[in-house]
């Protein structure tokens, strides 16, 4: 399949929110929020705009990749909400490169890094591109409501980004949506007129964490599965399973009835709490810049959220 990673970058905002700091806004405490989530602390803008943050996870991908932007022939970026409704991110930040290609966003949630995977395979195997910059990047902090201990202890902003190229290293790719705003929604903008007669919903951040975490789990577990036997590889072939950084024991549920190893599970939840679709360019970002990655291994990403969404794909790196 035609896809091959040229380099990786990530980025996230400077201020790091840490437990023990939520719990002075919010009823809750380190030891909750450590042992149900696996969080420590998040990074939280508090003067970036979700396009700085973009730029420089960009930036640094583009850097690592060798490329021009004069090289690039699209630019795909996935985001729950940019800085606006419009421009797209991904036409903000083909302007600030000075590329002069098409560009767009996708929205699928959590799930967005993977479907723009997917669509980039498909503009590769069609012939119409050669270089494509997929950024992910995410500010969920203006997206939860900050009195609610149940969800704003959970997400954090940040940015991760590849430029991929034509290549063979993608070894099999799977999305999944199976449409369903009961578990988890943001609802948008409605109402704004002045003869409107139906409800204004709130703008926040809703979720039903019980049932979105079975799912969680299934979906990893299965999407893994049936990306391992359409590529024809073993689980012991893996290298790193990069997963979406929601919740450790998501994670770590999942990769038990996979048989995974410890050293086989990336993890960084920890440190930057669920940045949505940033969460699995940037855990890649970081496992590519501190050469943990090598040419040749093999890895797996996966990821689920609203939508609901759900993804994985392998890769050689
Ligand atoms: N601090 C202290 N107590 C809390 C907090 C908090 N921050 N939040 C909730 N509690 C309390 C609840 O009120 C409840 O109290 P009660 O028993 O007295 O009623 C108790 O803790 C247990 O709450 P639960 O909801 O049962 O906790 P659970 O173990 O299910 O963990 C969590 C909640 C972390 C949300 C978990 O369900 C989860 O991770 N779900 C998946 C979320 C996810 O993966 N989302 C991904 C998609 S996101 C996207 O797409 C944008």
């Amino acid at each position: 399949m035609s896809l091959k990673i040229l380099g990786a970058g990530m980025a996230h905002p400077g201020f790091v929110l840490s437990n023990s700091a939520l719990s002075e806004i919010v009823e809750t405490d380190d030891q909750w929020i450590t042992t149900r989530t696996g969080i420590k602390s998040r990074f939280i803008s508090t003067n970036e705009s979700l396009l700085d943050i973009a730029m420089t996870a960009s930036k640094n991908a583009m850097q690592n990749s060798g490329l021009k932007s004069e090289d690039l022939d699209l630019i795909i970026c996935s985001t729950i909400q940019g800085d606006n409704i419009t421009p797209a991110l991904s036409c903000e930040i083909q302007h600030e490169l000075g590329a002069s290609c098409p560009a767009f966003d996708v929205n699928a949630a959590c799930t967005g890094f993977i479907y723009a995977l997917d669509i980039a395979k498909s503009y590769f195997d069609a012939g119409r591109s050669k270089n494509i910059l997929i950024v992910s990047a995410e500010q969920m902090s203006k997206l939860i409501n900050w009195q609610d201990r149940s969800t704003c202890v959970l997400f954090g902003d940040g940015a991760g980004a590849v430029v991929v190229t034509k290549g063979s290293n993608l070894k099999a790719i799977k999305v999944t949506a199976k449409g369903n705003s009961d578990l988890l929604e943001i609802s948008g903008l409605t109402g704004n007129n002045p003869y409107w007669e139906g409800e204004k919903p709130d703008l926040f951040l809703h979720m039903k964490g019980k049932e979105v975490f079975k799912f969680a789990v299934n979906s990893m577990c299965n999407d893994i599965i049936d990306v391992l036997a359409e590529s024809g590889l073993g689980i012991e072939d893996v290298t790193k399973v990069i997963p979406h950084q929601a919740n450790i024991r998501i994670i770590r549920s999942a990769a038990d009835k996979l048989g995974l190893r410890d050293d086989q599970l990336a993890v960084n939840v920890d440190r930057y709490g669920n940045t949505s679709s940033a969460s699995v360019p940037i855990l890649l970002g970081e496992l590519m810049e501190s050469g943990e990655l090598k040419e040749g291994d093999i890895i797996v990403l996966s990821a689920f959220g609203g939508g609901l969404t759900s993804g994985a794909c392998i890769i050689e790196v």
